[in-house]
Formats: structure tokens, C-alpha cells, sequence
């Protein structure tokens, strides 16, 4: 029976240009979910477009466009993001379609059923940007202009009839449901943010604005359209051909696994998601994990600081995978992290050229010069020998387990830990030098570094899956064979056929580039 796994990111708001942030959301969740699928589960990885509310509505006016022409235009923007970003994504939804209509009604028609919902009049602060409401407490006076403290996002006065959502009644049930679930919100110190919001007692939540009209109207009263986020939220399952739950991909994918998101979305996330889905009777995703803010040289990104790094020029002039590596390996998800061009070299040139890229050139172009370029066979390991690999095959159940808690980074710091070693271990072994009067223990000591090639190959696909794609089809490994599993199968290499032609992986970048 095969495993299933269900990984989402945020559906982004098609507004404007995709920026470092999504680019950094999409690839950490593309990285777990390739991962699983290693592990062989069966993946549902979700992404797509957040496209109804005031905000697009306000854009597409701005750009004089008719709000679905412009989503269709910017929706399209992101989809091809995801082929840039080279995530493996295998839905991209967007909330302006039938099949996410239908859902949000039904979650709509469950919340009022269940008596979770009444009319009202909302007065207080909106932050159109943020599309999210505000306490007085939440804002504070900037240049005479009130601003949400957390975002910082400009916030207007809105008085209007709204449907409520009852939160209120559901605070207890949450605390409860933290408690049972210690790492529902991870990391550790976002839960804790998001406990103390609860244990203050929560407010009932307006779920419809009646001062626009971009957005799923209410049943039976057209004048209202759902709030944005209630709307938003249920892409999740959406996707999963709710309400019928009765179907197989709902009953193989929820509870979902994952929701990754960014630390600015938590509480929509950890507070009113799963306020939602007791009220409507539905299963809870098993974690939502937060992670933090890209920085760029320590500031936020912004066009009037003029520090924004672009992720399409970046990969245009770097390459996908030296960003996908570069932004896992310098932020440590869940913190905020500073980014910069000169870091991204360093890293380039250090962790990929210098490290793995060589490692593979020089192991690569040595079997080509002394061994018919074929993968030498050897048993005669010996105790060092061995000690290099089994480091790596006992440390899998940790690896594994650092993914499962979406420790990335201590991952990769033991991943390129054994490409560091399997280098020292090319240098100190010296089979140029025993070539000649030890043509047996060449033969070992290349046999082992490929294993271990391989097996570091393996374990950095999810991270650069390009590269490390090339490497193993090099060695005559094919993707479907690109497992976890086949770490410790020793009958995975080809000692008969030739190697592949291996293309430079990672060019060194000069200073001046
Ligand atoms: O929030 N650093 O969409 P969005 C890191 N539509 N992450 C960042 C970031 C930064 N500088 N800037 C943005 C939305 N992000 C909603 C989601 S889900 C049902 C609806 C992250 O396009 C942000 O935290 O504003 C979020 O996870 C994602 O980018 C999309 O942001
Ligand atoms: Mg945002």
C-alpha cells in the first residue's frame, strides 16, 4: 500500500511580479515534497493563485483591466514561475475556478448549518493590502497615517453589514487542540506567538464585505461577497474535489501533512483555518509550519531601497539550482534571513563548484583517463573505506527524521558534511599514486567514492534536483531509481557500461560577475 503525503504553499496573491519571498515559500515545500517522493510516497505537492478580494479587485481597476482578465494574465505569471523555480508541483489551482466555487459555498453553507455564522455590522481597521482586519491595538500612527504594527501596511475605517464567523466560541477548542498536537505549529516559537493570541480570548471574525464585488458572493444574499481568506483557505481542499469527500484524492489527501507558509499568514493559518474546520466538522491539517522573512542586507526587500533581488534575473544569470541551494542553505527556515549577491557567490563557488561539482568532476574525468570510463568493481574495502559509507547509511533514519520536521538545514549541513569528507577522502587516498603498483586498490577506493557520490546525489535531489538529475543519469542511474532506498542498495551501479558525458555542474563565479 503506498503512502500519501499531502505538502501546499500559499496560493499567492497575482498582483504584481514574483518576488523573493514566493520564490522561497515554493522551493522549500517543492524540496519536501520531492523528498517524500523518494522516500516513496504518493505526493500531492499544491500550489496556484490567491485571485479574488479588494485587493486584485483595487490592482486589476489600477491597471484598467477586468479583474478576471488581469488574473488570467498574472495567474499565468506565477504558473510559469513554478516551471522557473523548477518546482514538481502537481496541481496549481486557482480560487476563480468551478471546482474551488463550489467548495468554498459548500464550507459556507457548513459554517451557517452548523450556526457559526450571523449578521451583523463591522466597524474597524482593514488593511487592504494585508486583507485582514485589525484592533486598535494592532495599529499605531505613521506620518499621520494609520499602519498595521506587524506589517506595516496601510490600514482604512470600513463600516459596513457583515456576516460574522462565531471565533469567539472556538478559543478553548484550540488551546485544546495545540495542546494535543504539540507540533501542529512548528517552528516551537511561532507556536507560542500564536497560543498567546488565543489565550487572550478571540473576537468574532467577519467573513463578508459588501464594499465590492470581486469575490464569491454569499448564498442567498448577493450582496455580500466571502472574505477573502475564508475563501483562500479552502483551496486546500479545493483541490481534493471537496465537497465531495466521498472521493478518492479528499480521502487519500486530508488531513493534509504540510501547509508551509510564511510567518506574516500564520494566524489566518493556525487560528481561523482550523477554527473553520471544527466548525464544519472536517479533520485538521497535521502542521502548519511558519517560516521567516528573506532579508535583503538586512532590510526588508523594497523598491524604494532599491535592494530587491529579482529570482528570475538571479536564475537567469546563476541558475536554478544555485538558488534553490543558496536559499535553503543561508536561511535557517523559520528565522529571518538576510540574503545578498555577494553571499550567493561565495556559496556558489564554496558548497557547489568547489565541493560537489568537483568532487564529481575529478572522480568522473579519473575513471574516463584509467578505467575504460567504467565504474570500477571492488570487495576489498577496507576499514576506512567502509567507515565512509556506513556514516552516511546510518545517519538515514536521522535524515529522514530532520525532514520530517522540516529541520532543513541541519540536513543539508550533514549532507554537505559527507561531500567535504568524500572529498578528503578522494585527496587522502591518492589513487593517482597507487595507480600503478595497487591497480586493485585504485579500482576500491574509486568504487567507494562513487558510491558515495551516488548516494550524496541522491540525498541533494530534492535540494538541486538538476545537477544532481545529470550526475546520476551520468552514472547510469535512472530517475525512477532515484530513491532513498537505493542508498543502501549496493546492486544499483552499472560496472559494464560506460559513463554518460558529464557537463560542467557548476560554473565558478569571478568577481566581477
Ligand atoms: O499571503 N520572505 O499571498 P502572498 C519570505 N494569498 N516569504 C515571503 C516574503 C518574504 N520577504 N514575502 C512574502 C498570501 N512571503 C495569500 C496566501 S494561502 C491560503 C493565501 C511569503 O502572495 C508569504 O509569507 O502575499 C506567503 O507565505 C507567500 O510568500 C505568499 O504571499
Ligand atoms: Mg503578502
Amino acid at each position: 500500500m503506498s503512502k500519501n503525503y499531502y505538502i501546499t504553499t500559499p496560493i499567492y496573491y497575482p498582483s504584481g511580479k514574483p518576488h523573493m519571498g514566493h520564490a522561497y515559500s515554493s522551493i522549500v515545500a517543492d524540496i519536501f515534497a520531492r523528498f517524500k517522493r523518494l522516500e516513496n510516497y504518493n505526493v500531492l505537492f499544491l500550489t496556484g493563485t490567491d485571485e479574488h478580494g479588494q485587493k486584485i479587485e483595487k490592482e486589476a481597476k489600477k491597471n484598467n483591466k477586468d479583474p478576471k482578465i488581469f488574473c488570467d494574465e498574472l495567474s499565468e505569471t506565477f504558473r510559469s514561475l513554478t516551471r522557473t523555480l523548477n518546482l514538481s508541483n502537481d496541481d496549481f489551482i486557482r480560487t476563480t475556478e468551478h471546482r474551488h466555487h463550489k467548495s468554498v459555498i459548500e464550507i459556507w453553507n457548513k459554517l451557517a448549518d452548523s450556526g457559526d455564522i450571523y449578521l451583523d455590522k463591522y466597524s474597524g481597521w482593514y488593511s487592504v493590502s494585508d486583507e485582514a482586519f485589525y484592533d486598535e491595538d494592532e495599529i499605531e500612527d505613521k506620518n499621520g497615517k494609520k499602519i498595521s504594527k506587524s506589517s506595516g501596511s496601510l490600514v482604512e475605517w470600513v463600516e459596513e453589514e457583515s456576516y460574522f464567523f462565531k471565533l469567539s466560541a472556538w478559543s478553548d477548542k484550540l488551546l485544546e487542540f495545540y495542546k494535543k498536537n504539540p507540533n501542529f505549529i512548528l517552528p516551537e516559537s511561532r507556536k507560542n506567538e500564536v497560543v498567546r493570541f488565543v489565550e487572550k480570548g478571540l473576537k468574532d471574525l467577519s467573513i463578508s464585505r459588501t464594499s465590492f464585488t470581486w469575490g464569491i458572493p454569499v448564498p442567498k444574499n448577493e450582496k455580500h461577497v466571502i472574505y477573502v481568506w475564508l475563501d483562500a483557505l479552502t483551496n486546500y481542499i479545493s483541490a481534493l474535489n471537496f465537497p465531495n469527500i466521498e472521493d478518492k484524492k479528499y480521502k487519500a489527501f486530508w488531513p493534509a501533512n504540510v501547509h508551509i507558509i510564511g510567518k506574516d499568514i500564520l494566524r489566518f493559518h493556525a487560528v481561523f483555518w482550523p477554527a473553520f474546520l471544527l466548525a464544519a466538522k472536517l479533520p485538521l491539517p497535521k502542521r502548519v509550519f511558519g517560516h521567516g522573512w528573506i532579508l535583503s542586507d538586512d532590510k526588508k526587500m523594497s523598491k524604494s531601497l532599491g535592494n530587491i533581488l529579482d529570482p528570475i534575473e538571479i536564475i537567469d544569470k546563476f541558475g536554478i539550482d544555485q538558488l534553490r541551494y543558496y536559499l535553503v542553505k543561508e536561511v535557517s527556515l523559520g528565522n529571518d534571513g538576510s540574503i545578498s549577491l555577494e553571499n550567493l557567490k561565495n556559496c556558489i563557488n564554496n558548497d557547489l563548484a568547489n565541493n560537489y561539482g568537483n568532487l564529481c568532476q575529478r572522480v568522473f574525468s579519473f575513471i574516463k583517463k584509467n578505467c575504460d570510463n567504467k565504474i570500477p568493481y571492488s570487495t576489498k574495502l577496507n576499514n576506512s573505506d567502509k567507515a565512509l559509507l556506513e556514516n552516511l547509511k546510518n545517519s538515514l533514519p536521522k535524515l529522514q527524521n530532520l525532514m520530517d520536521n522540516q529541520d532543513l538545514n541541519e540536513y543539508i549541513k550533514t549532507v554537505v558534511g559527507f561531500s567535504f569528507e568524500a572529498n578528503k577522502y578522494f585527496n587522502d587516498s591518492e589513487p593517482w599514486t597507487v595507480k600503478k603498483k595497487d591497480p586493485e586498490r585504485m579500482n576500491t577506493i574509486l568504487f567507494t567514492v562513487v558510491v558515495q557520490i551516488k548516494n550524496i546525489s541522491i540525498l541533494l535531489n530534492p535540494i538541486i534536483p538538476k545537477a544532481t538529475n545529470k550526475v546520476l543519469a551520468m552514472i547510469n542511474i535512472s530517475n525512477e531509481n532515484i530513491k532513498i532506498d537505493n542508498i543502501k542498495n549496493e546492486k544499483i551501479l552499472n560496472h559494464k557500461k560506460e559513463l554518460g558525458e558529464l557537463e560542467i555542474l557548476f560554473n565558478k563565479i569571478e568577481n566581477d560577475n
